[in-house]
């Protein structure tokens, strides 16, 4: 496998948890460069259950070096509850490395996402109020308390004065909130300082000496294509790059080191928070998928919306990641649909529209336009092959493949790492 990317072709949630453990088994290093503990996913080995939202999965493996690279936000306690409960475990976690130039979320940017998220009122994003957003602004402010800062207690109590200070003023005055204790973050932090210290170096060197040696290397994506701040559904996003070249940015590694870009799509489409989406089925069909698909969110818990396949959107992927590849899952939660919809464009005012519009207001009011495939009643989840998938299914992908002009090279019929098929 050498040195793939792993990204997320839809909005996010595409089940990218399964096939990144499924990869990481045979990974030398994994890596985490983008977002932060709004991505989350459940791993379940040998009937012990994990839940990891900032520790890349390969940390299940001892001989895995896991990642957390430079673009990844970091909130200190979280981490640390998950390195906890990884410890409680039985896990060793000492290959776990964090980069020092990683930012740090602070209680006050929890504050201000929850604050500016209200102030919003109807108009808000739908933001998992993790902090990840404030946090992200003040990396470009140039005001951000990076990893290196927080395991250093002078600069760490030097920033956070000024912080603390310039967010209260924001809190109070302008949000009517209440102020948070800079007492009370120096101590909670300092003591996360001290535990995560013997974890943080450069890890970009890492990365670097790990592909130069030849080593198997997994960047793990979190989020989705259309969540990304720059190319996605503005300003319904992210505030980080889900896309492939975010790897390169939020890992310090070069994009000609990155030779696979594997995409992860469901065989429909879901998204959580706000704006416009526009193969979203408020019908039964939509309910039946929420139901046999499970779609509820992993870190806040809210019903996704679901919709048919739109490969408008896929199309979209291939192109701003350079994907090599499809990973198709959950292709078993359509089983029992009559008759299945892909959308293979959409009408705009009797025009039509191939490319996914660039201004989000361009999308509301796009009707999907689509194309009809028959389904299957065959229970698929126990497949191993495309031999063993009904026609309908194999017609299903072989659509999918001619509509977004990039192979289906994984597909996934069911929750277990098991159940996972190469293509290709
Ligand atoms: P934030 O990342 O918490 O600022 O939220 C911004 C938008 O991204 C909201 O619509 C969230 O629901 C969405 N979002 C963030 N992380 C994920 C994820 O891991 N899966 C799906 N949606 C996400």
């Amino acid at each position: 496998m050498a040195v793939t990317a792993l990204v997320g072709a839809q909005w996010g949630d595409e089940g990218k948890g399964k096939v990144i453990d499924i990869l990481a088994e045979k990974s030398d290093m994994v890596v985490r460069a983008q977002g932060g503990n709004n991505a989350g996913h459940t791993v379940v080995a040998n009937g012990t259950v994990y839940k990891l939202r900032l520790i890349p999965s390969g940390i299940l493996y001892k001989n895995t070096t896991c990642i957390v690279g430079n673009g990844v936000v970091i909130d200190p306690g979280v981490i640390l509850s998950e390195i906890d409960d990884l410890i409680s475990k039985g896990v060793d976690v000492s290959h776990l490395k964090i980069d020092a130039r990683a930012h740090v979320i602070l209680p006050y940017h929890l504050a201000i996402d929850e604050l500016s998220e209200k102030a919003r009122g109807a108009a808000d994003i739908g933001t998992t109020k993790r902090g990840i957003g404030p946090c992200y602004m003040d990396k470009a402010e140039r005001i951000g308390i990076r990893m290196c800062d927080l395991i250093n207690s002078e600069t760490f109590r030097e920033k956070l004065a000024h912080n603390t200070k310039i967010k209260n003023d924001i809190i109070v005055k302008i949000y009517g909130g209440t102020p948070v204790s800079f007492d009370k973050i120096y101590a909670d932090y300092t003591e996360y300082a001290k535990r995560l210290a013997p974890h943080v170096c450069d890890t970009s060197v890492l990365v670097y000496n790990a592909i130069k040696a030849g080593k198997n290397v997994l960047f793990e994506g979190a989020q989705g294509a259309l969540l990304d701040l720059d190319v996605g559904t503005y300003p319904y996003v992210t505030s980080s790059h889900p896309v492939s070249g975010g790897f390169c940015i939020g890992a310090g590694v070069g994009p000609t080191l990155i030779k696979e870009c594997l995409g992860i799509a469901k065989a429909y489409t879901t998204r959580v928070g706000k704006g416009p989406f526009p193969t979203e089925l408020n019908d039964e069909v939509g309910e039946q998928i929420r139901k046999v698909g499970a779609e509820f969110g992993t870190v806040t818990g809210r019903p996704r919306r679901c919709g048919w396949l739109d490969t408008v959107i896929l199309r979209f992927a291939v192109r701003v990641n350079g994907l090599t590849g499809i990973a198709l899952n959950k292709l078993d939660t359509l089983t029992g649909l009559k008759t299945l919809k892909i959308c293979v464009g959409y009408n705009k005012n009797g025009k039509r529209v191939d490319d996914f519009p660039a201004d989000i207001s361009d999308l509301e009011g796009c009707e999907p336009i689509y194309e009809e495939y028959e389904g299957w009643t065959q229970d698929i989840s126990g497949a191993k092959s495309l031999k063993d998938l009904p026609k309908a299914a194999v017609n299903y992908l072989k659509a999918v493949e001619k509509l977004i002009d990039c192979p289906v090279k994984m597909v996934g019929v069911g929750p277990d790492r098991t159940q996972n098929f190469m293509i290709r």
